[in-house]
């Protein structure tokens, strides 16, 4: 049985403890360290369910913090970081650019900084080592309303501060093979949905504001096209590329999974309502059109047939059962949204 110990970053965030958790169950043999900051969107809730288990270990800290970095992979022998901790929020983005190039950017380098430093101490250095940094379609740019999908050879074209911070982590990473010989591996994804998604961001926020009878703002006109991929899909996606992906490669992860925004509401609309018992198209008029986001990418849509074709990778999901499960857990999890828009959950994290 292989031994690791692996450092999960973000791992209090929504993508971040999917894979904790699936990380945790899977491998008792490993160690498993969630390095997290706990910013607004880190949330420890998440992990209840894990968090006594004995493989599990949190550590509270600034992936930014490069000798706190370096000192907890020295005292921890890391062997391996699934990166994921970042500003990831593009209306965030718009509003304050710095935190996004700081975290995203900055923190990226200063993890792989830590790791060349301790592995490169090492005596079999970069050998059995693996840095594997979590990235998203969004670096790609945007595409026309037609059928074109973006490949893993598509170029890089980043809008927004949050899409251009990413894209730049992407290259450090890759500068850090290239130059050093780090074993390293970048995946882009689509956008994921499921649970324990911080209600800020379009499926969350809906769903909630529909059980409050409170208004969905719809950006612009609403004909946006979004790629959607359940959150565990993705995690079994990374679980998957840990260990079998190929050093130095890079992997597009999406469900061939296209909505139009506006499509997409009326589907959550009458899910909710269905849900709720209401009558049909009762939520309907909760939709709002307003002013749409600064330089709103027009359409994402993610080939992952390199994926599929490679390592066997298929999301397990259809969307219609995805967005079922997921306005269930909403509904039937309303306290961690209560706590969330009463910061308790804050205290939980303090607490901790
Ligand atoms: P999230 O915002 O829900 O969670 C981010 C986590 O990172 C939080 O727990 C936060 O506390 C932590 N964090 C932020 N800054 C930190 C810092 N300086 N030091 C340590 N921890 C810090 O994000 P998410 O939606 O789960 O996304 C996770 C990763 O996946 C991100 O890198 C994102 O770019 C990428 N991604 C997200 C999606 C998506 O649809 N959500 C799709 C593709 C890729
Ligand atoms: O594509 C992957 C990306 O998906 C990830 O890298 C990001 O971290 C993640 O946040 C997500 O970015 P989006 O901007 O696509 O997700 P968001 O949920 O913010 O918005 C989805 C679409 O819905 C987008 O076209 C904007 C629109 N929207 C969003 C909100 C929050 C609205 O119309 N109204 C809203 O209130």
């Amino acid at each position: 049985m292989t031994k690791r110990t692996i450092i999960i970053t973000g791992g209090a965030g929504f993508i971040g403890s999917h894979v904790v958790r699936l990380f945790v169950n899977k491998y008792p043999e490993y160690r498993i360290i969630n390095l997290d900051k706990l910013t607004y969107a880190g949330n420890l809730a998440n992990l209840r369910d894990v968090e006594a288990m004995p493989n599990y270990r949190f550590v509270r800290m600034d992936i930014c913090d490069f000798e706190g970095v370096l000192k907890l992979m020295q005292e921890e022998r890391v062997d391996g970081i699934i990166h994921l901790a970042a500003e990831s929020h593009v209306d965030r983005s718009i509003h304050d650019p710095f935190t996004f190039a700081r975290t995203n950017v900055m923190g990226t380098l200063s993890l792989l900084q830590s790791a060349k430093i301790y592995w490169e101490s090492l005596e079999e250095g970069y050998e059995g080592k693996r840095f594997y940094h979590i990235s998203t379609d969004e670096v790609y740019g945007a595409l026309e309303f037609d059928d074109t999908l973006f490949t893993e050879q598509t170029s890089y074209n980043p809008h927004s501060p949050y899409s251009a911070s990413k894209a730049s982590s992407d290259h450090f990473v890759r500068a850090y093979h290239d130059t050093y010989g780090m074993p390293t591996i970048v995946t882009n994804c689509s956008n994921n949905y499921g649970p324990y998604q911080f209600p800020e961001k379009l499926i969350p926020l809906f769903i909630n504001n529909i059980r409050q009878r409170k208004r969905l703002p719809v950006y612009g006109t609403g004909e946006n096209v979004r790629d959607w991929l359940y959150v565990e899909d993705h995690a079994r996606a990374i679980d998957l590329i840990f260990h079998r992906g190929k050093v130095a490669d890079t992997y597009n992860i999406g469900g061939f999974n296209e909505w139009r925004n506006i499509d997409l509401i009326k589907v959550i609309i009458a899910t909710v309502d269905r849900v709720l018992g209401n009558p049909e198209g009762y939520s309907l008029d909760l939709i709002e059109y307003v002013t749409d986001r600064l330089g709103h990418d027009a359409r994402y849509a993610i080939d992952s047939t390199k994926l599929s074709r490679e390592l066997g990778w298929m999301p397990s999901l259809q969307f219609e059962e995805g967005i079922e499960r997921t306005v269930r857990w909403y509904i039937d999890n309303e306290a961690w949204l209560r706590d969330i828009a009463t910061g308790d959950y804050k205290r939980y994290n303090e607490n901790k």
